[in-house]
């Protein structure tokens, strides 16, 4: 190990392991090495290409090898047929973003490596502006997210899981906003000039949202003129049921990640 950096292991380069790399090393005065698997060849390639503290590894034994750090980006059924059939060192720490992949089991896949932890990583981790949901708070996993915008330490598995559901309605979100701008395209206005006009509505709000103490029930209020057109549409949504169903659809989301599999 080196004095002063870890090396990250990668495995598994898809969109949150591109992420994660791109937020530890792109523009970054002293980026630590990170070593990546080589399926996905072009991904990896790439960020090796564009960033000088990147590498590719021969294969998945030579990431875990190399590392004093494993991050595991795989998919959930890859991480279970890959990291039986790879050697892990005690002396190593690991650090998971397989989402469903309770802690016990995880050690139980990456044994005798006992220093592990879960992790949340969002798109947002590329330029360092997201906190992340980290369980257990090991030293690795804190000292990995604070070079990416911050650890979010969550100490009850019951509860990470919880944030992790909350994680999974980004694309409502942007399905919410289409709707939007649909509903304007049936009403004559051309399509790239609504969805811009949807998109500038809701970016505008970015400096509301990054409130160091986001109160939303506030925010709500503040775009709420009493008897007014904001408050006729929210409260028309709340009488069909959508925030109950958002509520149900989470409960959905959590069963399904805490399921035995
Ligand atoms: N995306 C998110 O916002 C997000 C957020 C939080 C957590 N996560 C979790 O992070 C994990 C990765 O998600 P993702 O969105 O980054 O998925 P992804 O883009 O599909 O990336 C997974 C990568 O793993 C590679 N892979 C498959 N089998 C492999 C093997 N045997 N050895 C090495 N690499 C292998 C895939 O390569 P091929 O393309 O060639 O199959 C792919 O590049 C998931 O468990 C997910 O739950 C994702």
């Amino acid at each position: 190990m080196s004095s002063t950096e870890p090396t990250y292991g990668i495995l598994g380069v898809g969109a949150i392991a591109t992420a994660i790399v791109t937020g530890l090393c792109d523009g970054v005065a002293e980026a630590p090495p990170v070593v990546l698997s080589p399926r996905n060849a072009e991904r990896a390639a790439g960020l090796a290409a564009s960033l000088p503290s990147v590498r590719v590894a021969s294969g998945n034994q030579a990431v875990v090898d190399a590392s004093d750090v494993v991050i595991i980006c795989l998919l959930p059924a890859d991480a279970a047929d890959v990291l039986p059939g790879l050697d892990f060192r005690a002396d190593q720490a690991v650090v998971s973003a397989v989402a469903g992949l309770p802690v016990v089991e995880l050690a139980e896949l990456v044994a005798p490596a006992a220093d592990v932890a879960r992790s949340i990583p969002l798109p947002a981790v590329a330029t360092r502006e997201s906190r992340t949901p980290v369980h257990p708070a090991t030293s690795a996993v804190t000292e990995l997210f604070d070079r990416l915008g911050g650890s979010l330490v969550v100490d009850d598995e019951t509860a990470y899981e919880s944030v992790s559901a909350a994680s999974a309605t980004v694309a409502a979100h942007f399905h919410h906003l289409g709707t939007i701008a649909d509903w304007l395209v049936d009403r004559g206005i051309p399509g790239a000039e609504a969805r811009r006009y949807v998109a500038d509505t809701f970016a505008a709000l970015s400096d509301e949202l990054s409130s160091p103490e986001p109160d939303f029930a506030a925010m709500a209020q503040a775009h709420t003129t009493p008897g007014g057109l904001n408050e006729q549409f929210a409260r028309g949504l709340d009488e069909a049921g959508v925030h109950d169903a958002v509520r149900a659809g989470l409960d959905a989301v959590l069963a399904r990640i805490v399921a035995p599999r």
